[in-house]
């Protein structure tokens, strides 16, 4: 059955605008998109009158868990979670058991996201075996499958030479190294950021030269190779300098920012303890300002969620030993929404830009992150007039674990439809 979404303001990139038209789909494409689409008794009406439509957003960094890790997400609930958040298409990290570092392992996850998934879901492979940091992968006939690049998120790829072979493959084949970058020499449990909140809990602290310091030895690295190197969550003031500068010296360097250090500090750890827990840590405002202003200067490349859904249970423990993360697939929009957009750092276009458009074009993603004939059709409405208070029990995903439990947000995914299919909205609100 066709679908005819009707009236809603489209987003246009390219003429940085919104325009009010119709949207006909056919399977998985959009057919035609115009000003008053002549409906049909066979076709799905929706009025999307009250709704801005961007592209299905796309989320660069997800942790799924499965395989190993179903206690606390499957590629089904995860998926799930995440067409509720708008997304249509996101890469999973690789730290599972096992993982996505060998072809037959890889060849098995596809196959289950075949059968389970409800959204596009590209795996990003890891960069060493285990990423355990001692073997590379076999860099070359990976590059070959389906996935997004390489990476050992949870760890950084310590190993220099590993570093120089992925962004060298990189050259070739447009798989980047994808890099959580920390420079693990500069502190032991790490468990918050180094400053107020270390010393309010009495506990070692990651420092913000554990990241800047990794960031700039592989910069330097890919100066010398050439080839892209994808920075994760990028936390510190000085990260983002060090990115922009780069940049102006043309390297291929880009980079990602999560809607929980947009938006929140330190402080919120001193206040709710280990839910405020992430690697990297929730640094000072004026790292959070920083990241804003990279923002806007374009440095950013996009926004991702590292959504890092953890039991209760691993949440439950003393700042030490907890797990670090959120489960942040659901709240990721609305948070970026209200903090950025409703403050006037960036306006909505921007940040669609920042959640479809780009991460597209980073990672060379066909027929995506543009409302175009002959795309996907991949939509993600939303409504700006909802304001509504963040309930961790309504989360679809197994995970739990957030830092805005209680915080009222504005602005909601409505409705996603991902290859023409309503995975989000209706009746699910
Ligand atoms: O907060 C985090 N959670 N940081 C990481 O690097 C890993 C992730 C996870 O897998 O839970
Ligand atoms: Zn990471
Ligand atoms: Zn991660």
């Amino acid at each position: 059955m066709k679908i005819l979404l009707k009236n809603g303001k489209l987003v246009d990139f390219k003429n940085n605008c919104f325009v009010v038209r119709d949207v006909l789909i056919d399977g998985e494409y959009i057919e035609r998109i115009d000003r008053n689409i002549h409906s049909l008794q066979t076709y799905k009406v929706i009025d999307a009158k009250d709704f801005y439509v961007s592209p299905g957003f796309i989320d660069a960094h997800v942790h799924l868990r499965e395989p190993g890790g179903e206690d606390k997400e499957t590629i089904y609930t995860g998926t799930k979670a995440c067409a509720k958040g708008g997304f249509t298409h996101v890469f999973s990290m690789p730290n599972t058991q096992p993982g996505p570092d060998s072809k037959e392992n890889i060849e098995k996850l596809l196959e289950t996201i075949k059968k389970k998934a409800v959204i596009e879901v590209t795996p990003v492979a890891s960069a060493t075996k285990g990423i355990d940091g001692n073997e590379l992968v076999d860099v070359k006939e990976l590059s070959l499958m389906k996935i997004a690049g390489f990476s050992d998120d949870g760890y950084p790829v310590e190993n220099l030479e590993f570093v120089y072979k992925v962004l060298l493959n990189s050259l070739k084949t447009r798989k980047p190294l994808i890099t959580h970058s920390e420079d693990r020499s500069q502190f032991n449990t790490g468990a918050v950021n180094r400053g107020i909140c270390s010393e309010y809990f009495g506990v070692d602290g990651i420092p913000n030269s554990a990241e800047y310091n990794m960031i700039d030895r592989d910069l330097k690295i890919l100066e010398e190779t050439g080839g892209h190197l994808h920075i994760c969550h990028v936390s510190a003031k000085e990260s983002i300098d060090l990115i922009r500068n780069a940049k102006l010296k043309g390297l291929n360097v880009t980079c990602e920012v999560t809607p929980h250090h947009l938006s929140l500090t330190e402080k919120i750890v001193i206040e709710k303890g280990t839910a405020g827990k992430v690697n990297p840590p929730l640094r000072t405002e004026e790292d959070r300002l920083r990241l804003i202003q990279g923002i806007k200067d374009g440095t950013v490349d996009m926004i991702a969620t590292d959504h890092a859904p953890h039991d209760l249970d691993s949440k439950n423990k003393s700042i030490e030993h907890a797990s670090y993360g959120f489960s942040g697939a659901e709240t990721a929009f609305s948070v970026a929404y209200t903090y950025l957009v409703r403050e006037r750092a960036i306006n909505l276009i921007e940040l669609f830009r920042l959640m479809s458009y780009n991460p597209s074009k980073v990672f060379g993603l066909k027929r995506e992150g543009e409302i175009i004939e002959g795309y996907y059709a991949n939509l993600t409405l939303v409504d700006l007039t909802n304001e509504f208070r963040v309930d961790a029990e309504n989360f679809i995903s197994k995970g739990k674990n957030t830092p805005y439990q209680g915080a009222v947000l504005k602005g909601k995914v409505e409705m996603t439809i991902y290859k023409g299919k309503i995975v989000y909205g209706e009746g699910e609100r």
